[in-house]
């Protein structure tokens, strides 16, 4: 099989890269004893969920269609989080998960009888927000003033937390361990009293663990803090971690116009396929393919005007900001030439999906003069987990 032989566009896991870091990741928790979920709002391809569950010890959902797709497919501890919860999440989730995390003290107290009245012994935990931004870009800084993610320490002032047994934080994306040791020293510092009385800490995801000279030891040293100082079973749940560079995305060039510079028009969509290039924005690695899927195996595009040929590269829908980014290649592209975008593994393909598997909104007409609504189509569980694999 060459990359030729493939029929794009087609998002391609490395499942040998993916149990790489999933070895990475169990050696993290035989060292230092944590026990560690994969965010499936980062990675959700469960067909390799068997291989997964053989290193790690569950899921974290942002919805009720991601905690079933972690019961049923991964079969491992669930957890749940969202910014808030509806009645319907809530019937559903008891079904499915083992821990559910609450953003706020009135979701809490509209729940916990709820939860606490289910037949399964549900855990449940709050998330706090320990006030001290790690990052600069407030799209994803969950400690960026005026966040709605997560509870501040003088919310908690005339609470009981009589049925909560853990707290969870979450404030890094893509960072280090140092920047966990930052956060961490924040939550023993304001949140301290309160973990005395937990049982569990859940330190969250966007740790990078997977990437090359990310400090494990330190993050060792943090969690066995944890343990020591408060007796406490400590969590994460990276996403990105688990299928960093596991995957890629294949393309196609449809077409090349003229331009200043020339255009390629492809046959994935910045807008459609890759919405973090437009949203971050950021620019994705590109490779002309060779023999293989694989970077070392391919010839990597490069900044504008450092190769003889600099397009730019667009997709093929109506948004005139449909623009990929302008790369360099040694060589010209051609109607039918491959290319693929690499570490397409995360967020770019579950945001293609159903994102955080999210209930998709029903469509419907409305007929104004009767003022009434006829439902056309809805969504459910199978078409989250029928639009992966
Ligand atoms: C609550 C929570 N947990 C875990 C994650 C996973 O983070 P990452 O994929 O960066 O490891 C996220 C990402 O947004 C999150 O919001």
């Amino acid at each position: 099989m060459t990359p030729q032989d493939i029929a794009t566009p087609c998002f391609a896991i490395d499942v040998e890269a993916l149990e790489t870091n999933a070895r990475l990741l169990a050696d993290v928790k035989q060292r230092s004893g944590c026990r560690i979920l994969l965010a499936t709002k980062a990675y959700a391809m469960w067909r390799t969920f068997p291989m997964l569950r053989h290193y790690l010890d569950g899921t974290c959902a942002s919805s009720p269609y991601e905690a079933r797709l972690g019961r049923e497919e991964f079969m491992g501890e669930v957890e749940a989080f969202s910014a808030a919860y509806s009645d319907l999440d809530i019937k559903e989730l008891v079904q499915t998960c083992d821990t559910i995390i609450f953003n706020s003290f009135s979701q809490w107290h509209r729940y916990r009888d709820r939860v606490a009245g289910t037949a399964r012994p549900i855990r449940c935990g709050l998330r706090i927000n320990p006030e001290v931004s790690t990052q600069t870009v407030p799209l994803y800084d969950p400690c960026a003033p005026g966040s709605h993610l997560g509870i501040c320490r003088h919310e908690f002032e005339g609470q009981s937390l009589e049925g909560i047994s853990g707290l969870h934080f979450h404030s890094l994306c893509e960072q280090g361990a140092e920047d966990l040791a930052t956060t961490w020293n924040a939550v023993v510092e304001s949140f301290g009293d309160l973990l005395q009385g937990m049982s569990w800490v859940n330190m969250g995801g966007g740790h990078h663990i997977t990437k090359a000279g990310y400090d494990v030891d330190l993050l060792c040293k943090l969690i066995s803090d944890a343990q020591l100082r408060y007796g406490l079973t400590v969590y994460l749940e990276p996403g990105e971690a688990v299928a960093l560079d596991a995957g890629v995305l294949l393309t196609s060039v449809l077409d090349v116009r003229p331009g200043i510079p020339e255009v390629a028009i492809l046959d994935i969509s910045a807008t459609a396929h890759m919405p973090d290039v437009l949203e971050m924005p950021y620019r994705p690695h590109v490779y002309r393919c060779g023999t293989s899927l694989r970077c070392e195996n391919a010839v990597e595009g490069r900044d504008a005007g450092s190769g003889a040929y600099t397009y730019r590269l667009a997709g093929p829908s109506c948004l005139a900001g449909d623009v990929i980014g302008l790369y360099a290649f040694d060589e010209p592209l051609r109607p039918g030439n491959r290319l693929f975008f690499g570490d397409m593994a995360i967020y770019s393909m579950v945001k293609t999906t159903m994102f955080n598997g999210l209930r998709h909104p029903a469509i419907a007409l409305y007929h104004a003069r009767s003022n009434a609504l006829d439902i056309s189509r809805e969504f459910c569980y199978e078409d989250f987990r029928n639009r992966l694999a």
